[in-house]
């Protein structure tokens, strides 16, 4: 194992010196056009993979099994070295916080083992080649740069994706054609990290084991649901929108189309879903009406997270009269029937998630009783009584509090009506 290693640090060595020397010349030039194919959608031929990359692999990839120890993930901070941008962007995801959310960080601290390894295999892929979870001053990355640049395979079935990591070879996995390998890391053309398979690595799972025992239970749902509603737009397309022509790395030459790196969740994609009042509702009521573009079911990702919709009643003077909520979401149950995270879920109790493309409306009842913010009834409210409409995304179920403590509540969107109504009676 030693002299394999020894091996490895010589390869390392040697291509490090060659692009030293590389690195001297005033005007780097780190690649060259063509750049990114035009339409990413149409899988490019591979490139010249084999001459140069694959060699590059084939010599610093040790033979197989590979050393638990050996394989470690690089840190981000070094690779914001060159990527700056992409390091910054990044670290303001919820990637670069995948291991260190309280709600996270509440079940995984006190579960087992074998529970605590089926958690990381997503939110800190670097255990699986035995990287330390926390060491001092250096706080774990979650779902760091290597996490996915190091993807080589992913195979998709029905049920679930497997991928294959390869950090150990040094080359980055990504969808430039053409890229010159440097000191620092080789390139690996790979027009998988252009495609929703890639995401599938994490954001696909439904099933899952424990140690001997497997249940049919989803634990992640964007993949599968992508399946029945994306419609050819890939999950890049909408969570990695470019950011325009820039340099790709310190002092390379700029490139289009460079993928934001953020990856956005709720905040960022409020745009694409609306969110209004109705005007054909029953006496008594309102209609609330949902409607959003994703390329999946919201909400779709985590199983036990949630959308709600929260619908608050403000008399005229502003005080608040009432508030009626909804949830949405894949409401899973233990044995006795009770509300229950997926790994500790026996079965699905139901589908309460909105499908893309379709409206979906919420009937809601005026506040009907004013006695309940002690005004005397019946109140008759002037004109300007007001009813406001929320998204709220919650990183987890409201009702799983006992698991996962007080849901992270992201508001996504808003909006406020005038309602001319009265207080208990009709429109
Ligand atoms: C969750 C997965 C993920 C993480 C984490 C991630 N990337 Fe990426 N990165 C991608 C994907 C996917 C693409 C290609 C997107 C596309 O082509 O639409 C990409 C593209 C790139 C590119 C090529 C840019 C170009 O113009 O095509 C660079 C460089 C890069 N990433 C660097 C980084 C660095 C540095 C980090 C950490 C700070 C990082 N990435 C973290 C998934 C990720
Ligand atoms: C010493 C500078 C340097 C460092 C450090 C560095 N990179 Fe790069 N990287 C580059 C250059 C230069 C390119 C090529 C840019 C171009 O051709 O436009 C590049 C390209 C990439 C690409 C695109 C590969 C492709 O074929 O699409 C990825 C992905 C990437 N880097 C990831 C990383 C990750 C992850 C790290 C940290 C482990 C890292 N880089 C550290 C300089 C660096
Ligand atoms: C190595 C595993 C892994 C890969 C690969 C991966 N993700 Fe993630 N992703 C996660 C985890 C874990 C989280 C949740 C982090 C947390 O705890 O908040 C997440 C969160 C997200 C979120 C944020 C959800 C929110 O509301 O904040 C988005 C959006 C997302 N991923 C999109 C993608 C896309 C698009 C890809 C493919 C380009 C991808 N991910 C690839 C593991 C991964
Ligand atoms: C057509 C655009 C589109 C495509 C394609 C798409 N998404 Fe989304 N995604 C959205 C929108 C819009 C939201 C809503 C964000 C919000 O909560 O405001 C979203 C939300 C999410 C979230 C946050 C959790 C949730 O369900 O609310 C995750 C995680 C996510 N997407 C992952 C993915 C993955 C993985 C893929 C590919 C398999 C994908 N998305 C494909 C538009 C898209
Ligand atoms: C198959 C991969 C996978 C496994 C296994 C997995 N997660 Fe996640 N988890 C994700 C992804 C992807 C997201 C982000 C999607 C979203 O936010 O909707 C997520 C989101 C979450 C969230 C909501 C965001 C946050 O951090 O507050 C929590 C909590 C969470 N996971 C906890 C766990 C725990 C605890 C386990 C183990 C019992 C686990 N996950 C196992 C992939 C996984």
């Amino acid at each position: 194992m030693q002299r394999k290693w020894t091996h490895i640090a010589l390869c390392w060595i040697v291509a490090g010196a060659a692009a030293l020397l590389h690195c001297d010349d005033p005007q780097p030039d780190f690649g060259s056009p063509p750049g990114r194919p035009p339409d990413l959608a149409v899988p490019a031929p591979r490139p010249d993979l084999s001459e140069r990359s694959d060699a590059a692999v084939a010599v610093a990839t040790p033979p197989q099994p590979v050393p638990a120890k050996a394989a470690l993930f690089v840190r981000s901070s070094r690779c914001g070295e060159c990527h700056e941008k992409f390091r910054i962007e990044w670290s303001g995801s919820s990637h670069a916080r995948a291991n260190r959310t309280p709600a996270y960080r509440k079940v995984v601290d006190t579960a087992s083992p074998v529970l605590r390894q089926l958690c990381q295999s997503c939110h800190l892929p670097s255990q699986a080649f035995g990287q330390p979870d926390e060491e001092p001053n250096r706080p774990s990355e979650g779902v760091s740069c290597d996490g996915c640049h190091t993807i080589k395979q992913v195979q998709v079935t029905a049920a679930q994706a497997t991928v294959s990591f390869d950090p150990s070879s040094g080359s980055k996995y990504g969808p430039i054609v053409g890229a010159s390998g440097h000191y620092f890391h080789d390139m690996a053309y790979s027009v998988l990290h252009t495609k929703s398979e890639l995401c599938a690595s994490c954001h696909h799972r439904m099933e899952f084991q424990l140690g001997a025992e497997k249940r049919a239970i989803p634990v992640v749902l964007s993949y599968s649901d992508w399946q029945k509603f994306g419609k050819g737009k890939q999950c890049q397309d909408c969570h990695m929108p470019s950011r325009g022509t820039e340099e790709v790395a310190r002092g390379s030459k700029p490139r289009p189309n460079v993928p934001s790196h953020a990856f956005g969740g709720a905040l960022a994609w409020g745009k694409l879903i609306r969110l209004e009042l109705a005007a054909n509702a029953k006496p008594g009521e309102i209609a609330v009406e949902i409607q959003h573009n994703a390329g999946h079911s919201l909400p779709s990702g985590y199983v036990d997270r949630r959308l709600l919709l929260r619908v608050e009643f403000f008399a005229a003077n502003g005080s608040k009269l009432s508030t009626e909520e909804r949830s949405y979401g894949m409401v899973l149950a233990d044995a006795a029937g009770q509300p229950a995270p997926f790994f500790q879920a026996v079965r699905i109790k139901e589908d309460r998630r909105l499908i893309p493309g379709k409206v979906h409306t919420e009937s809601i009842k005026l506040p009907a009783a004013p006695a309940q913010v002690g005004v005397p009834a019946p109140v008759a409210v002037p004109g300007a009584a007001k009813v406001t409409l929320s998204l709220i995304a919650a990183g987890t179920a409201p009702e799983l509090r006992a698991t996962y403590g007080e849901p992270s509540l992201v508001v996504i969107k808003t909006s406020s009506y005038p309602l001319p109504f009265r207080i208990g009676g009709s429109k």
